[in-house]
């Protein structure tokens, strides 16, 4: 990483306070001072600011399974808590949300300070599936499932959206309790999906995001950091 973006990552400068400090010599990396902002920092360098060692926090990398009436955003709100002030850790500020639910949805959510990580995890174009376990208000009987289950394999019409949905993969457990794969996140996707078939979602868990399911461990509320096989999947 180069020393002005480390400098603002470890102590809260901006960009360009970062820059004049390490212009005067108010950085050392490895005993040596140093003036140039673009200089690399490696992960095990010893890096001092006014002669007092300094660190980078490095980049996070969280999965928490988020409980009912929150949402996924950085701030509160007057009805609802956001899951990032659920947690009690440094800086959140520079945390985000890689894929958002509904303040009633549950289930797994990632949470990082990276952008380009979060962005695999939620651009269409990587098409990154998310698995859904849904509960509906109607009772599906099994030939209607059979048919739900070949429109949600082509690709439905959402109201006011120009496109169809991607295929999907729909599996039913019972009447009212099915699975729903899908690599895309539009608005209210899963719930729309339904109300589009003439059903209607009563309730909604994310089990897992690509590959990555949720830890069975995470009691609601709970989190805790990815490992790096686990970071690595996106
Ligand atoms: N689809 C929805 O409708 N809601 C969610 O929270 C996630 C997917």
């Amino acid at each position: 990483m180069r020393l002005d973006k480390y400098a603002c990552e470890a102590i809260d400068l901006t960009r360009n306070e970062a820059k004049k400090a390490i212009k005067k010599g108010c950085f050392t990396v490895d005993g040596e001072v140093i003036t140039n902002p673009a200089f690399k920092v490696t992960a095990d360098a010893n890096v001092e600011y006014l002669e007092e060692q300094v660190e980078t926090v490095g980049q996070r990398y969280i999965m928490m399974h988020k409980p009912i009436d929150t949402i996924c955003s950085t701030s509160d709100t007057e009805a609802y808590q956001s899951v990032i002030s659920l947690m009690e850790i440094d800086k959140p500020e520079r945390l985000h949300i890689a894929g958002r639910l509904d303040a009633d949805t549950t289930g797994l959510v990632l949470i990082t300070d990276d952008g380009k990580w979060s962005h695999r995890v939620t651009s269409p174009n990587y098409q990154c599936e998310k698995l859904y376990i849904v509960e509906l208000a109607e009772p599906v009987l099994a030939d209607e499932q059979l048919s739900m289950i070949e429109k949600v394999a082509v690709g439905i019409d959402l109201k006011s959206d120009d496109k169809p949905t991607l295929p999907a993969k729909l599996k039913f457990n019972s009447p009212q309790h099915c699975e729903l794969t899908i690599a895309e996140g539009r608005y209210h996707q899963v719930k729309r999906m339904f109300a589009a078939l003439g059903n209607k979602v009563v309730g909604l868990h994310r089990a897992k995001i690509g590959e990555l399911g949720l830890d069975d461990e995470l009691e609601p509320c709970e989190w805790r950091y990815l490992t790096d096989d686990e970071v690595a999947l996106f």
